[in-house]
């Protein structure tokens, strides 16, 4: 379908709040700068959806996907469903064997070693479910790990009987030798696996993932490393990180379509997981030819995570991971600057990455967010309880420095004169 046609029919069927721009009607991408400056940025963002006074800074939860992606998965979708038949279908298979291929490209692995899953929480389950433990096995967890990982082992060590030791996890970062040293005592001769993430969704801290992933390796024991909030925005290389496990998920950083999501595994992890799920469907090659035989998917979603890969390595990974960078460090030092601000993200670009979470003094963090959200037009994501609370902005590569500057602002204004 030409854009054209597409942007005809969001007009037709979408109302104003629902479909705020045509981006179906803004010509693709030019190619990146050599030094990207703002107006660079803001053609990016033209390829979104969100209307132009909206600044919403969510990555870490779900990111929007561009005009090339919505329209690949409309595309694929109105194939389908204008024909259903398996002689149409058929070349769906062949989609997703090709986002296989765009998903190994891009994180530096073979298409061998790629399932793809729903999403981050289903890849991390398979890993839980589908590795031998037993009585006297052991799994070291990190404490600030997504329940997807931690609730997972947890509730899994009951059945199965193996033992789960947690490495806690100190505010601010106290830095990768902490944990460097952390894991080597946790690991003892009975610790099977090592299940950490690579940036934590909740402050942003940036784990040593290189490094421990080669202190397991030398032990024997396999690495799950969660990369919810590092797929995307990192320009990643699995083949220099070495996990045996790497989990992510589309509709986060790398903005693709929702309820998609990627498990990597190397050959010894291949060896050692059994399937969880096992129905008709599989894969092409490798890995996914038992991994992957979940029944029917989504190919149109599958076909979009590629097209939200292509949009990406059109961007460039690193030009995407300055970036994200940059604008994390801009909300750091502006919102670091205002009195009572507290932040529980540290600022060394070596701990931390594009998640960015504060502490607003003693402003009530909901009327924070609402008031954020309703008068600035700015997206946050609120941390309530006892645990580094406050509101987390995660920005990507669809915001702009002066939407930085806005919530850094807006901020500043509230702690001077309160919420209601
Ligand atoms: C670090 C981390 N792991 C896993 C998940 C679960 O992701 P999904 O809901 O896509 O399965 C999240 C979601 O926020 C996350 O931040």
């Amino acid at each position: 379908m030409r854009r054209r046609d597409f942007a005809r029919l969001i007009a037709l069927g979408g109302s104003a709040a629902l479909v705020p721009r045509n981006v179906f009607a803004v010509p693709p991408l030019a190619p990146t700068p050599q030094q990207p400056d703002e107006r660079f940025w803001r053609t990016v963002r033209d390829q979104f959806l969100m209307p132009p006074d909206l600044a919403v800074m969510n990555a870490a939860n779900l990111c929007p996907s561009p005009a090339p992606v919505l329209e690949a998965v409309y595309r694929n979708t109105k194939d389908i469903d204008a024909d259903p038949s398996f002689d149409n279908r058929q070349k769906m298979a062949a989609g997703k064997d090709e986002t296989r291929r765009l998903v190994a490209a891009w994180l530096r692995v073979t298409p061998e070693e790629i399932v793809l899953t729903r999403n981050t929480s289903e890849a991390n389950n398979l890993v839980s479910s589908g590795l031998d433990l037993k009585s006297g096995d052991e799994v070291v967890i990190f404490s600030d790990n997504h329940p997807s990982n931690n609730e997972a082992w947890k509730t899994k060590s009951k059945r199965f009987g193996y033992s789960v030791s947690v490495i806690e996890q100190p505010n601010p970062h106290p830095g990768a030798d902490f944990y460097v040293e952390a894991f080597t005592r946790a690991m003892t001769p009975r610790t099977r696996v090592l299940a950490f993430s690579h940036q934590t969704s909740t402050v942003g801290d940036v784990l040593p993932a290189r490094e421990l992933c080669r202190l397991a390796r030398e032990r024997g024991i396999f690495t799950l490393i969660d990369g919810a909030s590092a797929l995307g925005f990192m320009d990643l290389d699995l083949s220099a990180i070495q996990p045996d496990f790497y989990t992510g998920s589309a509709h986060k950083w790398p903005c693709g379509p929702k309820e998609v999501g990627v498990l990597y595994l190397n050959e010894r992890a291949q060896r050692a997981l059994h399937p969880s799920i096992i129905s008709a469907y599989p894969g092409a090659v490798g890995s996914s030819r038992t991994l992957e035989a979940m029944g029917q998917r989504d190919e149109p979603a599958i076909i979009g995570f590629g097209e939200a890969i292509k949009f990406q390595n059109g961007i460039g990974l690193k030009a995407i991971e300055a970036r994200s960078r940059a604008l994390a460090q801009a909300l750091i030092t502006g919102l670091d600057r205002i009195d009572g601000v507290h932040l529980w993200t540290h600022p060394d670009p070596s701990r931390s990455g594009t998640i960015v979470t504060f502490r607003p003094g003693n402003l009530d963090v909901r009327k924070l967010a609402a008031a954020l959200y309703q008068n600035d037009r700015i997206g946050c994501a609120t941390r309530t309880g006892q645990d580094r609370p406050g509101i987390r902005l995660s920005p990507h590569i669809y915001n702009t420095m002066a939407e930085i500057d806005r919530a850094v602002s807006a901020v500043a204004t509230y702690m001077r004169q309160g919420v209601s």
